[in-house]
């Protein structure tokens, strides 16, 4: 949970910075992250290894969920590693310090030319299909004096209940080797003397506050792991992947981290003991549940239309560019009224954001004191694929990010401003000379 308090002034504090004061210094919409929180349940996770799994463990940040320098760094030193997906958010890795061997390169799709720069930094690269293989293997043999370490990612046909666009496990899914093809896999990499495939990977979904199918996936794993030994290959590392939710709203019941974590360092150890294994370094990689949490977004109320016998919209000066979860996925949010956290809960609204379209709603049937314009609305557990889900659909410029942390704040990431906004923007000399 944050490090909230509401405090003289009846004013919501983070961090023991004030809501209102920063969003006066810093402008609105603007994403708080709680420091504290964030390096919380890093902490959670470590500990929760170090107490329940019997083996080497690590815990990567699935970076997708919010990748900036300030945020890497922060993980970086609480000794987590990192799941990136494209070159940037490798590029933004390194960039923060992080050291190579801390970095796992994942990805449906890597271009050749990320897959160079994957070999070249000498990360380890977490492979998704054939063409990715083969593509490797000749960048290794032409690139590179030590075998590459790679990751098999094999689809582990285990589906789970949470939205269809966050599933990725079940066998129709565009991620990963299918099963079936696991003894070509293992054959093929057993010939490759510039790759050397040291683990193997499957993630299931995201959101997911069951506990099954965690512990499926980890007999899974070990099997698959008995059969890769099987072909001589050296893996010994496994990866669960990430996935377990967060609470959003009232009626969510996510299991704890430490639960989530117990789950799956048991469920491994046991199907281990049944294959007669020794138990492998496990490595689990979630976004969400480190710093969902961890953030929450202001905006300032403006417009209010009031339709009686329906529905009652405020207005906010932001909504689906800063965070696009609620029109992609049906996602479901809470608000406090940051400027006045005891008046009482007076009405139901719809909180709309200011974008050209009707679905364009931060929440619906929000709970919330009687708002005026100039409010500071402020909506929680954004964290996770908010920031890094961000566009700029009606030229809205993205808010700035502060971090705040024993009462004091600092600016992570700029406000864009009408210049950025128009600034990668060119003119061809035939339209500027075009007469009008
Ligand atoms: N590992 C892999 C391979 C993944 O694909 C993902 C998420 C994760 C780890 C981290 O999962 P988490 O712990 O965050 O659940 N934009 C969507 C979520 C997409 C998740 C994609 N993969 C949303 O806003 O709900």
């Amino acid at each position: 949970p944050l490090t909230a308090k509401v405090n003289e002034k009846d004013s919501l504090e983070i961090g023991g910075c004030d809501l209102q004061e920063l969003v006066e210094k810093y402008g609105s919409p603007l994403y708080i992250l709680d420091e504290f929180t964030l390096r919380t349940s890093c902490q959670q996770y470590r500990d929760s290894f170090a107490a329940y799994y019997g083996g080497e463990s690590q815990v990567i940040y699935a970076s997708k969920a919010w990748s900036c320098m300030a945020v890497c760094r922060i993980i970086d030193s609480e000794d987590i590693g990192f799941d990136v997906v494209s070159g940037g958010e490798l590029h933004t890795t390194l960039e923060a310090g992080v050291s190579q061997d801390k970095i796992y390169f994942h990805g449906n799709n890597k271009s050749a030319a990320e897959l160079e720069f994957a070999v070249e930094t000498g990360c380890t690269i977490m492979v998704d299909n054939w063409l990715e293989l083969k593509t490797l293997s000749q960048i290794a043999s032409d690139k590179s004096k030590q075998p590459v370490p790679i990751m098999i990612r094999l689809t582990p046909g285990i589906e789970c209940h949470t939205h269809e666009y966050i599933r990725t496990g079940h066998l129709d899914s565009k991620f990963g080797f299918d099963p079936n093809q696991l003894s070509e896999v293992f054959t093929y990499l057993s010939q490759q003397a510039n790759i050397s495939c040291i683990g193997l990977h499957a993630h299931i979904g995201s959101q997911i506050f069951e506990r099954q199918p965690h512990k499926d996936l980890a007999g899974v794993l070990v099997d698959w792991m008995r059969k890769a030994q099987g072909y001589g290959l050296p893996v010994t590392t496994l990866n669960v992947g990430g996935g377990l939710g967060i609470k959003y709203v009232e009626s969510d019941d996510p299991p704890s981290i430490s639960e989530w974590v117990k789950a799956v360092s048991t469920s491994i150890e046991q199907a281990c003991n049944d294959a007669g294994l020794p138990l492998p370094r496990l490595i689990a990689e979630p976004g969400r549940s480190l710093i969902g949490s961890a953030c929450v977004t202001a905006y300032i109320v403006g417009s209010r239309k009031e339709i009686p016998d329906f529905n009652t919209y405020i207005a906010v000066d932001g909504g689906m560019s800063d965070n696009p979860r609620p029109i992609t996925y049906q996602s479901v949010y809470r608000a406090v009224i940051a400027n006045r956290m005891s008046s009482p809960l007076e009405e139901k609204v719809t909180v709309a954001g200011k974008h050209c379209e009707s679905g364009d709603v931060v929440i619906k049937n929000a709970e919330l004191p009687k708002t005026e314009p100039g409010d500071i609305l402020v909506v929680l557990d954004t964290g996770a694929y908010n920031y890094s889900m961000a566009s700029n659909y009606n030229r809205i410029g993205r808010p700035a990010a502060v971090v705040v942390y024993q009462g004091e704040a600092n600016l992570i990431i700029e406000r864009e401003t009408y210049h950025n906004l128009i600034e990668r923007d060119r003119l061809p000399e035939r339209l500027v000379k075009q007469e009008k």
